[in-house]
């Protein structure tokens, strides 16, 4: 199988030294591409700015906004993948303009204006006739089920991971996680506490039950 994993954060420059971005540390993405290799699998890697290392075999394509990370994406979809795994903290707004100069405190920035980025888990589609396994993540802070059901639904994916991100223990920057599936068909799942590589192995083999089942 040719998988296909985005993570880590994007970056949206506000001018030559600052920009807006998510906090992630990458470290979830990471270990699925390694999780997937480990099963034989063939993997690319569009990655956000991240200090993980990259596991090898793996094809990496570095990116820093959703706008390139978007077109990755779309650009790897076209040329072929049986699952898609979204797995990066997209940043959900830009600056509407960008500084070609550093904005002097002297400046007085009063305010930034946003606008939104593309959802590229929403809107990145397979070519037609080609059938691809859609995972999504979600980090939720409050009402999570709800939320990561409705992803779910609006994103059309075949199933979301959802992780309560107001846990300290897990979650980001950490090793460990604890993740609620909810798939497509209206079943649900839950991963217990385990590190991200180990989670990212039950992942996989969970994605290949979903493909097997097509
Ligand atoms: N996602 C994406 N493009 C974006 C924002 C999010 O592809 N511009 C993807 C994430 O990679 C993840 C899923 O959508 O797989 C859910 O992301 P999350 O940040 O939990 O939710 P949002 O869609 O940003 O919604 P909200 O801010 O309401 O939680």
């Amino acid at each position: 199988m040719r998988f296909l994993i985005t993570a880590g954060p994007t970056r949206e420059a506000i001018d030559p030294v600052r920009y807006i971005s998510n906090r992630s540390s990458g470290k979830m993405g990471y270990a699925l591409a390694e999780a997937a290799l480990e099963a034989g699998h063939a993997v690319v890697l569009i990655s956000g700015p991240v200090c993980v290392a990259a596991p090898a075999g793996a094809e990496i394509e570095r990116v820093t906004t959703a706008e390139e990370m978007a077109d990755a994406v779309q650009r790897r979809m076209d040329t072929g993948c049986d699952v898609f795994v979204m797995c990066a903290a997209v940043a959900d707004f830009r600056p509407r303009a960008v500084s070609a100069r550093k904005i002097r405190k002297s400046d007085g920035l009063a305010s930034i204006e946003l606008e939104p980025t593309r959802d590229i888990l929403a809107t990145v589609r397979p070519p037609k006739n080609r059938r691809v396994i859609i995972v999504g993540f979600a980090a939720e802070s409050d009402e999570l089920e709800m939320n990561a059901q409705k992803k779910l639904r609006e994103k059309r994916c075949d199933v979301i991971c959802a992780n309560d991100i107001t846990r300290m223990d897990t979650g980001f920057d950490a090793d460990e996680n604890e993740l609620n599936l909810y798939f497509r068909d209206g079943k649900k799942a839950r991963l217990p506490r385990d590190t991200k590589l180990n989670l990212a192995r039950e992942l996989i083999k969970i994605f290949m039950m979903i493909a097997e089942n097509h």
